[in-house]
């Protein structure tokens, strides 16, 4: 396993490596879900590399940088037993360079849902991903479904930019109560990590209900705001939204292709999660 530092060494790295190259892109604090992804890649490709890059710019001046989980050494210790090839772990300066000046946006995708939350997030995404794209020249890039609209937006940004990567989803992993595993739960204390199982719960009545036959988003939606309501730590919700899992527009109607998608704050950690509405 290569591990480098800078652009220029990862540029060769990636040169030579075997076709075809799967890129799993992450900010670090490993966990079982990047795990999930980095297995699939390696399964599906004969090279694989993996980025640990906490990207400055896909966070708000009031969100968690600075408090951003960060293990490199838990992480390298865990990718030696994967079959990875490359590890890129670059710094801001390094990626960001004085007088660094072009930036990558989607226009109607980041501009709802997640995007009305988090103003500067997706542009900061979409900004280091096809920066990452160019550098390591992947056949397929691997991303969570858990952060569901990030990966419709790279797959459109692929589209629109006629780049040539796979953009592969792979499911959520989940831990035993149901919270999607993310970096950021360990910021939860004890009592939120407990109180956080609402959302998936919320989310597992939505489906059901809908599995029940009740595709009306107007009595599904209140149905499972009514159950994080239940819960007092969960502060705030930012949206709770049926939408369309291609267009990422609301329906009225969630017949076929919707999923519904969650941004909740329990205490002082968001939790976002999804379910596709299907049997
Ligand atoms: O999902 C993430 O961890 C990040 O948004 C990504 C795709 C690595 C870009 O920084």
């Amino acid at each position: 396993m290569k591990i480098v530092e800078n652009v220029a060494d990862a540029f060769e790295a990636c040169m030579n490596l075997t076709h075809p190259v799967g890129l799993v892109p992450t900010m670090g604090y490993l966990h079982k879900g990047h795990l999930a992804l980095i297995r699939q890649a390696v399964k599906e490709n004969g090279s694989v590399v993996v980025s640990i890059f906490v990207n400055p710019i896909q966070f708000g001046p009031d969100e968690d940088f600075i408090v951003y989980p960060r293990d490199v050494c838990n992480d390298l210790k865990l990718l030696k037993n994967e079959s990875v090839d490359v590890v890129f772990m670059p710094t801001v300066e390094e990626m960001y360079p004085k007088g660094y000046d072009t930036w990558v946006y989607a226009e109607q995708l980041e501009s709802t849902l997640e995007g009305k939350h988090r103003p500067v997030h997706f542009k900061g995404v979409s900004t280091v991903v096809t920066k990452l794209f160019n550098l390591v020249r992947p056949s397929r890039a691997y991303f969570g479904q858990k952060d569901y609209q990030q990966l419709i937006l790279i797959n459109q940004m692929v589209i629109d930019l006629n780049m040539a990567v796979g953009i592969v989803m792979v499911p959520t992993i989940r831990e035993s109560d149901g919270l999607a595993v993310s970096s950021r739960n360990i910021l939860m204390s004890k009592e939120e990590r407990d109180a956080s199982t609402i959302v998936y719960r919320a989310l597992s009545t939505g489906l059901m209900l809908w599995g029940n036959g009740e595709y009306r988003t107007n009595i599904l939606i209140p149905e499972m705001l009514n159950i994080l309501s239940q819960e007092p730590l969960v502060t705030s919700i930012d949206y709770l939204n049926i939408v369309d899992s291609t267009t990422m527009e609301d329906l009225a109607d969630a017949t076929k292709n919707g999923i519904v998608l969650v941004a909740a704050w329990v205490g002082n950690t968001r939790i976002v999660d999804n379910i596709l509405l299907r049997s």
